[in-house]
């Protein structure tokens, strides 16, 4: 790749991570959506849709991995050092594929360790957290803290500028209350994560109770019965202990392992 190439330069581009499954991609559809709309919202031009899938398909196969995950990246392409998104040539697009390498086993079944860190997640003024941009330094900053603090630590917590929890590093976050499930509503300043709207739509569809907060301390969060983490290479994830304290009984609770067993369960059948 040209050291001119703006997502180089600049991180002027965005990406989406898709799980496999069974040798299968998870919810390529709901990813590409998500990767044109955050083109869209920083006008940046994406390669037709058909070319992308084509690429991935492509790169998947050749990789021979017995589960992957895809990371499709689309940049602004070359320019010269300017920041003026006119002086860009065509755009790149760029397909990594690696093993899986999801948590292990055992860290489903114990529960992970999150640290909450004073780095705030993007004003959705600046870069907004919807947009999946490759300029990702502010949550590198937010995951250099939390393992300088706690080496290990699983993610980082990051709260919006107002002092509610927001979202992991690379995932959504919920806590579970009283039986029901609540996670921060986009309006929050959060990225629209597919496995949380899957999530969502699994405790909709199952009777669980479920609640999108528009504020959340982060005393509120230490407090909860349970809290979970969501990504597409995650997956549910339970988490155990939140800034080294030890969250309710110190083992996954049973709405985010039944919520393990649905989401699973979902992915199963649509692969
Ligand atoms: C900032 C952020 N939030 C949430 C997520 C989870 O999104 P998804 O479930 O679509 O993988 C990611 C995924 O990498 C992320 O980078």
């Amino acid at each position: 790749m040209p050291v001119f190439d703006r997502g180089f330069l600049f991180g002027d581009s965005v990406y989406e991570t898709v799980g496999t499954n069974r040798g299968r991609l998870v919810f390529l559809d709901d990813h590409l959506d998500r990767l044109a709309r955050s083109a869209e919202r920083i006008y940046l031009r994406l390669p037709p849709r058909d070319e992308i899938v084509r690429a991935v398909r492509d790169t998947l196969a050749a990789a021979e991995n017995p589960e992957s995950r895809v990371r499709i990246m689309v940049t602004r392409g070359d320019g010269t050092v300017d920041l003026d998104p006119a002086a860009a040539g065509q755009p790149r697009l760029v397909i990594i594929v690696q093993p899986l390498g999801g948590p292990s086993p055992e860290m489903y079944e114990k529960g992970a360790e999150v640290e909450i860190v004073s780095v705030t997640r993007n004003s959705p003024r600046a870069i907004d957290p919807a947009v999946k941009s490759g300029n990702y330094l502010n949550n590198v900053m937010a995951m250099g803290e939390a393992r300088r603090r706690r080496p290990s630590a699983h993610e980082a917590i990051l709260c919006a500028a107002n002092g509610s929890v927001a979202e992991g590093a690379t995932s959504n976050v919920f806590a579970v209350v009283d039986g029901q499930i609540r996670t921060p509503a986009l309006e929050v300043g959060i990225l629209d994560g597919v496995t949380r709207g899957k999530v969502l739509e699994l405790a909709h569809t199952n009777g669980i109770m479920r609640h999108e907060f528009s504020f959340m301390s982060p005393d509120e969060f230490r407090r909860a019965d349970e809290v979970f983490l969501t990504s597409s290479v995650r997956r549910v994830l339970p988490v155990t202990r939140i800034d080294g304290q030890v969250l309710g009984d110190g083992k996954p609770g049973v709405v985010s392992r039944r919520l393990m067993v649905l989401y699973r369960q979902l992915v199963e059948a649509q692969t």
